[in-house]
């Protein structure tokens, strides 16, 4: 079958399309396909010269405005097709053509297509149907990927009918007229995608119907799932969750370890995609947040709704003035899923202004809508989430892990980040810590922890001995021992993940490409993610690739903006981590000096 792979609209950066790229191949198992520049130029061509105006149409809808807009391929059946649009993350829509004879499409859906007709053979596929002129037909089945899916259903939040709601004064009212509007709107959502209607979007007020929503909204704004359900320092793009996972686990099973996990964006779609997941951090505000995102095909959205209307029946606002009274109603929740999330809730509030008991309860109804579209769009669509997730609080120095076969993880980058000090009032409120110290001592890459000697320098790669060197000499003694501390701690880490990958498995890490420090009137820019990939060299990882991704923060500031995702195996044939420059001077007046101009000065 010929497939084109249409790339969505609303991607911001060039990077996501060459790892839509890599992950198609992963998932073809082969790197065998095309590029397309721009799909209307296909209509030229053999056999898309055949196709009507109906699916030209559909197809030059909405099209990618970089440099590619989808990937020409061919695909060798129908099973390799499904498994393509459960877990490929880029793509709006798949098209998948067949002329005549007994092929995959004609004998499957031949009998039920209609010429000039689009007939559903699921939820989110439909063939359409050619007649030519030589008395052959043309099969054109379409299908739409779940992750894309997802991300609009989210969108159906916005609707009139769900929003226009704060009237209804009884809390469990309110969410019963909330639920109809969001089922209405998913199957409206389903069968706007599945019409293709031609009316163009309406960006003005009173927007009201699907199309005047989803078309219109940038992927940036996206949130599915409880991808968003709560801040975290350091957090994954979670566009990159799912790309990062299939090319860990090219057969899309198994066991996959996050050793970092932070708020677990890595691991949120893993249970979907049928894949189990382990995942660990030593900051329990974290683990709490990654068990509630991880495991929302778990959630108990009765139990949820009932705890919500019980608090809500028990005053409001003048009731329930201080955190610590949310917090004492929450403890007296049975099951702990949902009191979980309800403490995520509570957490959210803290540090804002303003009402918190409303703030709570808006959040509340927000993401328990959130979990109701993914979970209703998931019934629709006939998906289980076949995996599972277990998420330990803990040192992954000290802790135990089980035999893997992947990991997918952000480590914290250097020293760049305090995961503590932002999240102290929420760990104190939460009553999730005795001593804000315990966390920070453990944390890698923390101000606490300090290398008290220089000895164990001879233990790293000449890179990473090479940027302590030159912070010594600068005279930043403290900074040299607490960066040698973390490339230590680090290399720990990363023999202990050696040990406990299967054979063969890959490791997929993300980290900031680039680090900044201020020297003086010196700038020195360290390329950390070459220091990860020598230090992975030394642990016995073979290097396989890396692959650059930029990010696209709605807010600018002066956030890692490019990063580098390091993909390790652990097999026999070490192919050496790329040769490069690490580090680079820059001063007002001498411009860029490179490292080696540094040395001579040292010598
Ligand atoms: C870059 S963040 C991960 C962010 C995550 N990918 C997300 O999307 O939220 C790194 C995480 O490593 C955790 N961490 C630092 N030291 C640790 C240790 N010794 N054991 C386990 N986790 C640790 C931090 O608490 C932080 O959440």
């Amino acid at each position: 079958m010929l497939c084109i792979f249409k790339l969505k609209h609303d991607i911001r950066v060039e990077s996501k399309v060459r790892i839509a790229r890599r992950e198609l191949e992963i998932l073809l198992g082969s790197g065998a396909f095309e590029e397309i520049a721009t799909i209307p130029a296909l209509f030229k061509k053999t056999p898309f010269s055949l196709l009507d105006d109906e699916i030209i149409h559909r197809m030059s809808r909405l099209t990618y405005l970089g440099g590619v807009q989808g990937f020409l391929a061919e695909v060798p059946g129908l099973t390799e097709l499904k498994s393509i649009v459960e877990r490929s993350t880029y793509f709006r829509e798949v098209y998948c053509l067949e002329i005549g004879g007994n092929g995959e499409l004609h004998r499957n859906y031949g009998g039920i297509a209609r010429a000039g007709e689009f007939v559903d053979v699921s939820p989110n596929m439909q063939i359409y149907k050619q007649n030519l002129e030589d008395g052959g037909t043309l099969l054109i089945l379409i299908a739409f990927p779940i992750q894309t899916l997802m991300e609009y259903a989210g969108e159906v939040l916005k609707l009139p009918y769900v929003t226009f709601t704060k009237h209804i004064e009884d809390l469990g009212e309110r969410l019963t007229v909330m639920e109809k509007g969001m089922e209405k709107g998913v199957e409206e959502l389903l069968e706007h995608l599945r019409r293709g209607y031609r009316r163009a979007p309406w960006l003005g007020l009173y927007k009201e119907h699907i199309g005047d929503y989803v078309d219109w909204a940038f992927s940036d704004f996206r949130t599915w799932g409880l991808h968003f359900i709560h801040k975290h320092e350091g957090k994954a793009d979670p566009w990159l969750a799912q790309s990062a996972l299939n090319i860990a686990l090219p057969e899309g099973k198994g066991v996959v370890l996050d050793p970092f996990c932070g708020s677990g964006t890595f691991i949120a779609d893993a249970p979907l995609m049928g894949v189990n997941a382990v995942c660990v951090d030593v900051n329990p505000l974290s683990a709490l947040i990654a068990n509630v995102k991880c495991n929302l095909h778990r959630l108990d959205l009765g139990e949820v709704r009932e705890a919500l209307v019980a608090i809500a029946r028990r005053g409001g606002s003048k009731a329930f003035k201080e955190h610590s009274t949310i917090k004492t109603a929450i403890d007296e929740v049975s099951s702990g899923l949902t009191r979980d999330f309800l403490y995520v809730m509570l957490s959210r509030q803290i540090g804002r202004r303003g009402d918190v008991y409303a703030g709570f309860i808006e959040d509340s109804i927000y993401f328990y809508l959130q979990a109701y579209a993914s979970r209703k769009l998931m019934e629709m669509l006939d998906v289980e989430a076949r995996g599972s997730c277990t998420v330990i609080c803990g040192d992954v120095l000290e802790v135990e892990l089980p035999q893997v076969d992947a990991i997918v993880t952000s480590p914290p980058y250097f020293d760049a980040v305090d995961y503590v000090t932002p999240v102290s009032q929420h760990l104190k409120i939460l009553g999730l810590v005795k001593s804000l110290e315990v966390v920070d001592v453990r944390m890698l890459g923390s101000k606490s922890r300090r290398a008290l000697s220089l000895r164990g320098l001879e233990e790293l790669p000449p890179s990473a001995g090479e940027v302590i060197r030159i912070l010594r000499f600068k005279g930043r003694v403290e900074k040299a021992l607490r960066i040698l501390q973390y490339l230590l701690d680090m290399k720990k880490a990363l023999e202990k993940f050696y040990k406990t990958l299967r054979p063969g498995g890959r490791a997929v890490f993300v980290v900031g490409r680039y680090h900044h420090w201020r020297v003086g009137s010196i700038d020195l820019e360290i390329d950390g993610a070459k220091i990860i990939e020598d230090l992975g060299e030394t642990v016995g990882f073979s290097f396989e690739e890396e692959l650059q991704h930029n990010i696209s923060k709605i807010d600018p500031g002066d956030r890692v903006k490019e990063e580098a995702v390091i993909v390790w195996s652990k097999s026999e044939t070490i192919k050496p981590a790329p040769s490069r420059s690490y580090v680079r001077e820059r001063t007002e007046i001498k411009g860029v000096k490179r490292l080696l101009d540094f040395l001579n000065n040292i010598d």
